[in-house]
């Protein structure tokens, strides 16, 4: 019989959204909400791992404590994949969440066929422990983009973004409850789950 750990994990993310969805998904995890002292840190890699890996051991310097971070990209097909990794940015360095989406409709005015407009939002967490082990899930959710925005709840793309699992509702459409049934990020935090509790850690 294993004893299982029960070990604090500090969360990367400020965005009360993502804090919202991580403590919903990992509700048996003791979480902290990314504390002040840890501030923003720059998203300088270009890949998601890349990200993902920055934040957590940032805060885990910062903290000495484990840390779980995550980092999301919505791949467009018919923009050959962006904005992926530069999601936060594709209007520009401050952009609003309305001015991405903005961008986002006007790039695609060209792909007028449901066929033409496929996408997938791709999540990679990972999580830096004091010890130096480290452990990365990934998450995906295909789908595609909406012509225009519908739907008042969620964040970022949510209001753009159509499941191909889903019933035709935008992400934005629908209760958190349904959203975490499908989403990239509940996917890649419920694979971290698994492995939490298989190595005795949850
Ligand atoms: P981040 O890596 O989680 O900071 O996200 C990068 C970009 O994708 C930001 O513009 C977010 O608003 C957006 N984003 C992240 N997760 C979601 C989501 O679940 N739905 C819609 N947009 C998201």
């Amino acid at each position: 019989m294993y004893e299982t750990i029960n070990m604090r994990f500090v969360l990367a993310t400020a965005n009360e959204h993502k804090v919202k969805e991580i403590k919903d998904l990992l509700h048996d995890a003791d979480l902290l909400a990314r504390p002040k002292q840890v501030g923003d840190i720059p998203e300088t890699a270009d890949s998601l791992l890349g990200n993902a890996r920055i934040k957590a051991q940032a805060v885990l310097q910062i903290t000495k404590e484990a840390s779980i971070a995550d980092d999301t990209g919505l791949e467009v097909d018919f923009l050959n994949g962006a904005p992926g990794v530069y999601s936060a940015r594709f209007a520009g360095k401050d952009a609003t969440a309305e001015q991405n989406r903005t961008k986002l409709l006007e790039s695609m005015v060209l792909a007028k066929t449901q066929p033409q407009r496929t996408a997938r939002f791709r999540t990679v967490v990972f999580v830096a422990f004091p010890n130096g082990k480290q452990i990365y899930t990934q998450g995906t959710v295909e789908g595609f983009i909406a012509t225009c925005s519908l739907g008042d709840d969620g964040f970022g793309y949510d209001s753009l973004f159509i499941p191909t699992e889903g019933d035709g509702r935008t992400f934005a459409q629908m209760s958190l409850e349904e959203k975490q049934q499908i989403s990239h990020r509940a996917k890649a935090f419920r694979s971290l789950k698994k492995i939490l509790i298989e190595e005795h850690i949850l």
